[in-house]
């Protein structure tokens, strides 16, 4: 079924990504896990608290112009586990996958412990952590026991 077009708060796109079922509060995050600021000649839409047909409530962001990468998807399930990536091409979805966050995290996300084996520059050992939880997100250090909370995660692509 397709959403209404009386339901569209934005327009459809002709061709990039819309990221959709996003956990409502999370779109700027996911934005800045993509690193976009603004400057960078997408054309980017951001559609917050809008009516689910799956549960509830609702976050989109819609990047016209781009596709993601692996990595830039694999990212947005840290703040969105439950989203949707559409790649977009004339006006139509000609791909949907969903995110996945797994139940361990290899090299995504940096210890915030200083003194973490995974923080030695001579130490070539992956930051690995356990997802404790989902949303919100928090991780363990397998190294050293430090929990790292979303907010860090956000930090560390954000700036
Ligand atoms: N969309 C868009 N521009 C397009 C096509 C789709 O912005 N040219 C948006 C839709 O508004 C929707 C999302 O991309 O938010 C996915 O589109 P579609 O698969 O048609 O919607 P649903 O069937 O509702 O998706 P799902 O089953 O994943 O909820
Ligand atoms: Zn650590």
């Amino acid at each position: 079924m397709k959403e209404k077009s009386k339901e569209l708060v934005v327009r459809k796109i002709e061709r990039g990504t819309v990221i959709d079922h996003i956990p409502v509060g999370q779109a700027l995050n996911v934005i800045r896990l993509l690193g976009i600021k603004g400057g960078e000649g997408y054309t980017v839409a951001v559609v917050m608290n809008v009516d689910s047909r799956k549960h509830g409530k609702k976050d989109i962001v819609k990047v016209e112009g781009k596709e993601l990468s692996a990595a830039e998807v694999n990212r947005i399930a840290l703040v969105a586990p439950e989203a949707t990536i559409n790649v977009i091409q004339d006006f139509e979805v000609v791909k949907k996958t969903t995110v996945k966050l797994p139940d361990r995290l290899q090299g995504m996300v940096r210890c915030t412990n200083p003194s973490c084996i995974t923080n030695k520059p001579r130490e070539p050992v992956t930051p690995t952590f356990r997802v404790l939880s989902r949303s919100p997100l928090l991780l363990l250090c397998e190294y050293c026991g430090t929990r790292v909370l979303q907010e860090d995660v956000i930090k560390q692509y954000a700036g």
